[in-house]
């Protein structure tokens, strides 16, 4: 294990959360910023240009406040580590060249994180779970871009288990969130239309339920939303069927998610000893879906490990973490290396 000489800078700006943080070399959170854009409300998704130079305008504040509140000057770091990929190409440019300077002018050492290692990672942050989560664990990676079922077996080694054939889950939530007319970012809007509504009222399908493997898919169910929202006049859905239509969506997704885990964990629970579930990613913070997680991981003797709502999102507190634990490991990247947009777990280096 490589000592990490001070505290670590994290950086996220992979899609539409500008975000930094500083943890010490032992993962408590120092300091920590995220601001979610606003200005892609009025685009109903996010605008990749608008994006990377909204990055831009907020990142060295964000990042200088957050240095300030954790008591940290530049050269008292041990590390910086900035998300590289996979994400929207401007914005990775924006915050891994920002950390590079930040490495370069300081002679730190620079982590090239990927997004998705720092979701999977983040578990392990001390203190969310009692003794700290060992590997191996199953993680089940729910975003507005991913949707994977993954086995972390160690820091760059995972194997994918199954994942979406089609739209990530919460792109489906943005997507029905749009259709309903209940606002942007669709997930959390669909989650309170839902909840004064009748999950059991409109029969919609739930794509691949009951099937073996742990792939995913949800267009389907989607089109489906579409469909039904087709059949009324043009104009504002009545507020009683869009919150209906909200929570028999959203009851579909969690038996569907259920369904899916479920398998996912007895492939798991057939190759390991260990029985934790981590759900990781923006649509963690749905309560439907937890709960119906919950259920099938009891039933198998699983533990569900929720990171805090704060951190199931893009947030930079995971940037951090991920780095320390390759710095630890003695991992870093070099200054040259290139942002990528695309970049699956499976092309990591440990
Ligand atoms: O992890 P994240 O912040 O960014 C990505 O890497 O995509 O996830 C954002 C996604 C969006 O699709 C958003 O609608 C969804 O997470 N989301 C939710 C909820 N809160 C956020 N989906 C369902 N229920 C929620 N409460
Ligand atoms: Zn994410």
């Amino acid at each position: 294990m490589t000592e990490i000489s001070g505290p670590v800078l994290g950086i996220e700006t992979s899609c539409d959360e500008t975000a930094a943080a500083v943890l010490s070399p032992d993962g408590r959170v120092l300091a920590e910023a995220v601001l979610s854009q606003q200005e892609h409300a009025a685009f109903g998704g996010v605008v990749p240009e608008i994006a990377a130079r909204a990055h831009l305008f907020h990142l060295p504040g964000l990042v200088a406040g957050a240095m300030e509140r954790a008591g940290v000057g530049f050269g008292e770091l041990g590390g910086v580590a900035a998300t590289s990929g996979p994400g929207l190409i401007g914005g990775l440019i924006v915050g891994s060249g920002f950390g590079k300077g930040v490495a370069l002018a300081h002679r730190l050492p620079f982590v090239a994180v990927n997004h998705l290692e720092a979701h999977a990672l983040t578990a392990r942050l001390p203190g969310l779970v009692p003794e700290g989560l060992a590997f191996p664990y199953l993680l089940l990676l729910v975003s507005g871009g991913h949707c994977q079922c993954v086995s972390v077996e160690g820091v760059g080694r995972h194997v994918r288990l199954g994942g979406t054939i089609d739209d990530a889950v919460g792109e489906a939530f943005d997507k029905v969130g749009k259709l309903l007319g209940a606002g942007w970012p669709g997930g959390p809007a669909v989650e309170r239309l839902a909840a004064s509504g009748d999950a059991a009222r409109f029969p919609l399908p739930r794509p691949l339920f009951g099937r073996p493997g742990c792939d995913f898919s949800f267009s389907g169910l989607k089109t489906a939303v579409a469909q039904l929202v087709a059949t009324y006049p043009p104009g504002p859905l009545p507020g009683r069927d869009a919150a209906d239509i909200a929570a028999s969506f959203q009851r579909a997704v969690a038996e569907v998610m259920a369904d899916r885990a479920g398998n996912a964990m007895d492939s798991f629970a057939a190759r390991h000893g260990s029985r934790a579930l981590v759900v990781a990613g923006g649509v963690a913070a749905n309560a439907a879906l937890r709960g119906a997680l919950a259920q099938a991981a009891a039933r198998r003797g699983f533990s569900l490990v929720a990171p805090p709502l704060r951190l199931c999102g893009d947030n930079a507190v995971m940037v951090a973490w991920a780095g320390i634990e390759r710095l630890r490991l003695g991992l870093s990247d070099p200054l040259g290396h290139a942002p990528r947009p695309r970049w699956p777990l499976s092309e990591l280096a440990a």
